[in-house]
């Protein structure tokens, strides 16, 4: 009796033993999967809150998307991935709140794209103090990656013009 006990006892652990170690090796398998733009290094606080804010600005862009890729591919108007190294944040922060206004005052870059895009108006929008810098940080980051998160005050540093 005793040793069906113990051999029983016995299978359930190799059983046990035997589905702990399949399921680490699935696990391992998904991870290797998993595109490296959706790995954030989930103990980095910097990062943790960074991507909050990205997602964040992620939202508030829903009203931007029905003109605007995230990549470089024009629609309606530009592709926005790398808008904020080719703009100063001022002039897009007035662009986003009336474009109409900033080509009406003869600003060069605005009246030439304004042009170039056979002069479609883009509609102003009012975003609160606390939503415009999340949805910049949004823009500024598009197509970086978490662990590359590069914030409003790191951008001077970046800007080509
Ligand atoms: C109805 C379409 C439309 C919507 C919606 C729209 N835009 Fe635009 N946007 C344009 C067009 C067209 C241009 C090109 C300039 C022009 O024609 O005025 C432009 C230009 C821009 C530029 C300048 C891009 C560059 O390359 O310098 C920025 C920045 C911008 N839009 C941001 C936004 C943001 C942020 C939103 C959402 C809050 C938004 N746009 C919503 C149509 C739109």
């Amino acid at each position: 009796m005793k040793t069906i006990l113990q051999n029983i006892s016995f299978l359930l652990i190799t059983l046990v033993a035997t589905v702990a170690c399949q399921t680490s090796q699935t696990q391992q398998e998904n991870k290797e999967q998993t595109k490296p733009t959706e790995e954030a290094p989930a103990t980095n606080p910097r990062t943790d809150s960074l991507t909050k804010v990205f997602n964040e600005g992620k939202r508030l862009f829903a009203n931007c998307a029905q003109c605007h890729t995230t990549t470089r591919d024009k629609m309606v108007g530009p592709g926005l991935q790398g808008v904020l190294e080719r703009r100063r944040v001022d002039w897009v922060i007035a662009f986003i709140e009336n474009s109409q206004k900033l080509i009406a005052s003869g600003d060069k870059e605005a009246v030439a794209l304004y042009n170039e895009y056979n002069k479609t108006q883009m509609q102003s929008f009012k975003y609160s103090p606390e939503e415009m810098p999340k949805l910049l940080f949004y823009m500024a980051n598009l197509g970086r990656k978490p662990n590359e998160y590069i914030t409003l005050d790191e951008l001077p540093k970046i800007k080509k013009k």
